[in-house]
């Protein structure tokens, strides 16, 4: 019987390339639900793709029944940019945590394995050079700095569903995504400064013909990873062959893609002048600096070094990234001008 998986968040960024590559490459079932389908393209068509419009807080019984019904649960549904972290705390309490508290419940109770996205931003202001899934301490900034309740939220669920893992035997794995980028990855049409992460906010500069702003100078370094790598290592983690990934915490990043965030804008300019659509635009681009202050306001603070040890994955799921940065910045441009999010009349719409 082919393997029944739950996806809520099916429409987002990681639901999307997950529902996607699962279609592709495996013979599974999906049984999917989100707010809208508008990255999902042709998917919800496909004959193993059972998919449906809602909110998880509200069909909660389409969702304890879907649990029942499947064999593995991914829950993706979570406010994932750190903008809001610091403008609306307590929805990514309430969602992040809470709402993904209750699906956690229900694979305990009718004993499904759980997938469960962790983070990168777990590891805080970790003072190892290199991430340790195992290892590494979790540091956070004082509660006036509301940015860490993304990162809080995410560490006690982790710790929940580790103990229920040593109380119940629930069979779960935690995978911490270091900044994933590609495809779909936030609206770069959506103008509003903060409503994405910083890749697609340089892109939505671009088309907007913003300077791109570097919070602090962009001296902070992120190890980027493109979400073709990332979905090999998931749906290993998913198959998990001969139990090899129960129980267990994966890293999913690429420590070679490791670039300062000044690094990032100006190889995305220097890859977006090869499209012919974005080359005026790109090459009069500016980069200015603006302090996080100015940026997120005063409940920010910022994490400057983020390199995950990916030894785990490799060895116990034999699986590594292969993508380098600017090919991976190259792919995600190819995608937004394909789908033509760069037509300048995106930016007369909305007025800009
Ligand atoms: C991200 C988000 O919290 C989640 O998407 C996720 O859990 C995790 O980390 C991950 O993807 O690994 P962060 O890397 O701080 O956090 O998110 P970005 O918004 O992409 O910011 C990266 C850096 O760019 C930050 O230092 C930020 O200050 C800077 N930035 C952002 C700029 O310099 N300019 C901008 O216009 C936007």
């Amino acid at each position: 019987m082919a393997l029944k998986i739950m996806i809520l968040g099916a429409n987002g960024f990681i639901g999307s390339a997950l529902t996607n590559a699962i279609l592709r490459e495996r013979d599974w079932e999906v049984y999917g639900i989100d707010l809208s389908d508008n990255k999902l393209g042709e998917l919800p068509r496909e004959r193993r793709f059972h998919f449906v419009e809602g909110d998880i807080t509200i069909n909660k019984e389409w969702v304890e029944y879907h649990v029942k019904k499947c064999d593995v649960v991914v829950p993706l549904v979570a406010i994932a940019n750190p903008a809001q972290y610091v403008t609306h705390p307590l929805r990514v309490f309430e969602l992040d945590f809470e709402a993904n508290l209750a699906v956690v419940r229900h694979c305990v109770k009718y004993g499904k394995r759980l997938i469960f996205p962790s983070t990168s931003e777990l590891y805080g202001m970790s003072p190892d050079a290199v991430l340790d899934e195992e290892t590494s301490p979790l540091v956070y900034g004082p509660i006036n700095k509301q940015r860490w309740i993304y990162a809080a939220s995410k560490q006690l669920l982790d710790r929940v569903i580790y103990a229920y893992g040593v109380r119940d035997s629930l069979d779960y794995t935690l995978f911490r995504p270091f900044n994933f980028i590609g495809p779909n990855l936030d609206n770069i049409e959506e103008p509003k400064e903060g409503s994405s992460r910083v890749f697609t906010q340089f892109l939505s500069n671009v088309l907007y013909r913003r300077p791109f702003k570097l919070v602090d100078g962009g001296l902070q370094k992120r190890s980027f990873t493109y979400i073709d790598d990332a979905m090999e290592c998931l749906l290993t983690i998913i198959e998990n062959s001969g139990g090899r990934a129960t129980r267990r915490i994966f890293n999913i990043g690429n420590p070679d893609n490791c670039v300062s965030i000044r690094e990032l804008a100006e190889r995305t300019i220097r890859i977006a002048q090869e499209f012919p659509e974005l080359r005026e635009a790109a090459k009069s681009t500016e980069i200015i600096d603006v302090s996080a202050g100015e940026y997120y306001g005063k409940y920010y603070q910022d994490i400057q070094v983020r390199v995950p040890a990916i030894e785990a994955a490799r060895r116990d799921l034999g699986w590594q990234p292969h993508t380098d940065l600017d090919t991976a910045i190259r792919r995600t441009i190819d995608f937004y001008v394909k789908i033509g999010s760069f037509n300048p009349l995106n930016a007369a719409v909305s007025g800009l």
